[in-house]
């Protein structure tokens, strides 16, 4: 039978079906079942998948909690856009803002202390891209997305934007900072 000129047989779907056809439709059935199988297998036992939560919010709640953050913890500012930076207490709820074309502010955070970090998109679709650990979250405008981390190794991570957001995408990048325990 051919797929392109009209089956001979015009109740084709009642020939007999062909032994080779069956062992392939029995390797895809079985390939699909592992293939799903392993969407929960790897939640559990992949590193790299992130268990998240993610709420609606509104931008000016999600504003006046990240603001009030900053009056509290800010520990001083960098860049030429005088981003503040942060230093929240371990184990506290820290916030940060994704919007037109920056992450605001950037984050202190101390080695393994676990932190409970929100996420927000204040306008459009950004991707929150941590590097190099290569940790990546769509950032939507509408929710937030609350994550516990708990940063394993001290050292200067970059945060890239990671979602075509416009003319000035390419600048959309931040520093998340983990320091010592002291
Ligand atoms: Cu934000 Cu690309």
């Amino acid at each position: 039978m051919s797929a392109i000129l009209p089956p001979e047989q015009r109740v084709w779907w009642k020939q007999p079906i062909e032994p080779i056809e069956i062992t392939w439709i029995v390797v895809a059935f079985i390939w699909g079942l592992i293939m799903f199988l392993m969407m929960p297998y790897w939640h559990v036992f992949g590193k790299q998948n992130l268990a998240n939560e993610a709420y609606r919010a509104t931008p000016e709640v999600f504003v006046a909690k990240t603001q009030a953050m900053v009056d509290k913890y800010q520990v001083r500012e960098e860049t030429d856009q005088k981003i503040p930076v942060v230093r929240p207490p371990a184990g506290s709820d820290v916030y940060l803002i994704a919007r037109l074309w920056q992450w605001w502010p950037m984050l202190e955070l101390e080695e393994g202390q676990s932190y409970k970090l929100h996420l927000m998109s204040l306008d459009w679709l950004h991707g929150f891209s941590l590097q190099p650990e290569n940790i990546n979250i769509q950032v939507h405008p509408g929710y937030m997305h609350l994550l516990t981390v708990q940063p394993s190794k001290a050292g200067t991570y970059a945060i890239i934007c990671n979602e075509y957001c416009g003319i000035n995408h390419h600048t959309m990048v931040s520093r998340l900072y983990v320091v010592p325990k002291k």
